[in-house]
């Protein structure tokens, strides 16, 4: 599957190495080229000379050698892909910040191709907030993480933090190559996140969706290699550096950007928690507190996906989401049609780690053709690749 495939791995210090050898025996059984950089403190978990033999190449570990200068500019355009496994929490604090103290993260600096990282920590150092920021700040500048994995870690404790398994980084590099320019010259338009809807200068009506899911399907269309629109309501999260952002606040704010770009998209994906109702009147001033209860005056917001169900052409697919507590099914496909949408993706709020805030989630998607799509809970990159997988389905039927 990865057969002329060029394969930059570089290694950093962490008991994790140990599984490299494996993985770069994967690697070239699979038919990739594989070249193989190491930090000084990854010398100390796996030899060289071992990496040196499974790979066939010279294994560099120093910016200079007994005087000749190690050309790591031309190391990152040899490759296809640069991987970084194990990736240490020191080298992925450098990596956020771009210091340059050995060979594998000035090749990283310079280098032109996709760089993937397969961190590998004990568990209190990945929970710790300066390592949460700065896979957030690597995800942004456009590299790709493959999640870490729950199990025993070093330390004997037991929880998430393990670099993933070598077989999976191979299924990761896999699916990669396989999916990369599948989207080539494709726009996709998609929501995310909720909006708010003022009160008062102060005030809005809001709800709890984070944006997780819609970033998660934007980050997937990057990668294979969609030209990626987001139209973001107001949330926390780092956005994939190469989408293009554009950010509101409201509901009719929303409808507004929609509109403008959903007539040049080929898809589009509501995954926004879009506010069903707006103040009628919002207050310009603060509003006092007077009275011992108060009412506000709502109107209905415009469904935006339902506005693109009513302008969509022949060749562009909508995709709508349902978010439900009851009558899940029944309730998404009157959506569905209701809409005009070619699919919808229903989360049920009563399904264990499913809905807001959640980093995982479990779908199922119903198409117009009375197709029907169940999947597992998971996290929500693997979500993503499914609804991704399923629209296409849908648009080669
Ligand atoms: N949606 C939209 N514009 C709105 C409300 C919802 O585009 N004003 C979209 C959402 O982005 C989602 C789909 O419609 O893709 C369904 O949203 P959901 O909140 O589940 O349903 P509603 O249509 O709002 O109906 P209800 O809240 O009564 O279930």
């Amino acid at each position: 599957m990865l057969k002329g495939k060029k394969i930059l791995l570089g290694l950093s210090g962490s008991i994790a190495a140990y599984k490299i050898p494996i993985l770069v025996r994967l690697l070239k059984k699979s038919g990739a080229e594989v070249k193989v950089i190491m930090t000084p403190s990854a010398v100390q978990f796996v030899a060289p000379l071992t990496l040196s033999t499974l790979s066939k190449n010279e294994v560099l570990c120093e910016l200079s050698d007994n005087n000749s200068w190690s050309n790591h500019v031309m190391l990152g355009r040899w490759a296809d892909l640069m991987l970084i496994a194990p990736l240490s929490c020191n080298s992925l604090a450098k990596m956020a910040n771009g210091l340059c103290d050995n060979l594998l993260m000035a090749v990283y600096l310079s280098a032109t191709t996709p760089v993937v990282v397969a961190p590998a920590m004990d568990e209190d150092m990945w929970e710790h907030f300066s390592t949460k920021e700065n896979i957030k700040k690597i995800e942004s500048f456009g590299n790709f993480i493959i999640p870490v994995e729950n199990g025993e870690l070093a330390s004997g404790l037991v929880g998430p933090g393990r670099m993933a398994e070598p077989n999976h980084i191979l299924g990761w590099l896999e699916n990669y190559f396989s999916n990369a320019n599948e989207f080539v010259g494709k726009k996709v338009v998609i929501t995310a996140g909720p909006t708010h809807e003022a009160i008062d200068p102060v005030r809005f009506i809001g709800n709890h969706s984070t944006g997780k899911m819609g970033i998660a399907i934007a980050a997937e269309f990057i990668k294979r290699g969609a030209d990626v629109t987001l139209i973001c309501g107001p949330i926390s999260q780092s956005i994939p550096a190469k989408a293009k952002l554009i950010k509101v606040t409201s509901a009719s704010e929303m409808l507004e950007e929609c509109m403008k770009v959903f007539v040049d998209a080929d898809i589009a994906i509501m995954s926004a928690a879009v506010a069903d109702y707006t103040m009628e009147f919002p207050e310009k001033n603060k509003i006092k507190k007077k009275e011992d209860s108060m009412s506000l005056s709502l109107k209905k917001t415009q469904d935006i996906l339902k506005s693109l169900g009513a302008i969509k052409k022949k060749n562009q697919i909508l995709v709508g989401f349902a978010l439900e507590t009851n009558d899940e099914k029944d309730n998404a496909l009157l959506k569905l049609k209701d809409k005009n949408a070619d699919l919808i993706v229903l989360n049920s709020m009563n399904d264990e780690g499913a809905g807001f805030g959640f980093d995982t989630n479990k779908i199922s998607i119903f198409d117009k053709h009375k197709k029907e799509y169940f999947f597992e809970r998971k996290s929500k990159g693997d979500v993503a690749i499914d609804i991704i997988n399923t629209i296409l389905k849908f648009s080669n039927a």
